[in-house]
């Protein structure tokens, strides 16, 4: 990946769902403000459970009601990600756990943060709801608190980078 780009990456567990949709919003807003050229987005899960699959198809309604494609196919986060990219930007306490049970191999590069680190309306509970055995009002929840939280996070990063 090219080194002058800012590498983030989504971390879920399953990464059909939560990771998929801030990916897909992230990188919405971060084309709306002519940056596509300074970043490198991707999104992968804590799990193999569903790896190869596409993004579940009601993260993608959800998205798709509000012009944004989800795209790609679920991978499982390795090592490796933990050295390559940037920031590492995870959905929930649980993610954070399993991304420093990987780390203890090897103190990773990438800065590991929550998701809703960065949701101006986050009053304590930091985690974002895993939607997957819930129905759609479930997602469209999710999708709020991603895109506040995206929108945080772009911020933060435009102010810390001068981008
Ligand atoms: P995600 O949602 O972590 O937001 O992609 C889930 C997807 C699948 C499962 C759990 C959560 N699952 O148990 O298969």
């Amino acid at each position: 990946m090219e080194s002058d780009k800012l590498q983030v990456l989504f971390v879920c567990l399953g990464n059909i769902c939560r990771s998929p949709l801030a990916e897909g919003v992230f990188r919405h807003l971060v084309r709306q403000d002519g940056l596509e050229g300074r970043f490198a987005i991707d999104s992968a899960g804590t799990s193999s459970y569903h790896e190869g699959d596409p993004p579940d198809s009601r993260a993608s309604a959800v998205a798709q009601a509000r012009g944004i494609q989800l795209s790609g196919q679920a991978r499982q986060l390795t090592h490796s990600d933990l050295q390559r990219f940037d920031y590492v930007i995870v959905m929930d306490a649980e993610n954070r756990q399993a991304v420093e049970r990987l780390a203890r191999q090897k103190a990773p590069r990438a800065e590991v943060h929550l998701l809703r680190e960065f949701d101006s309306d986050a009053a304590g509970d930091l985690d974002v709801p895993d939607p997957y055995y819930g129905g759609p009002r479930g997602f469209e929840n999710v999708h709020d608190i991603v895109e506040r939280s995206c929108r945080g996070l772009l911020e933060q990063l435009r102010r810390s980078h001068s981008l």
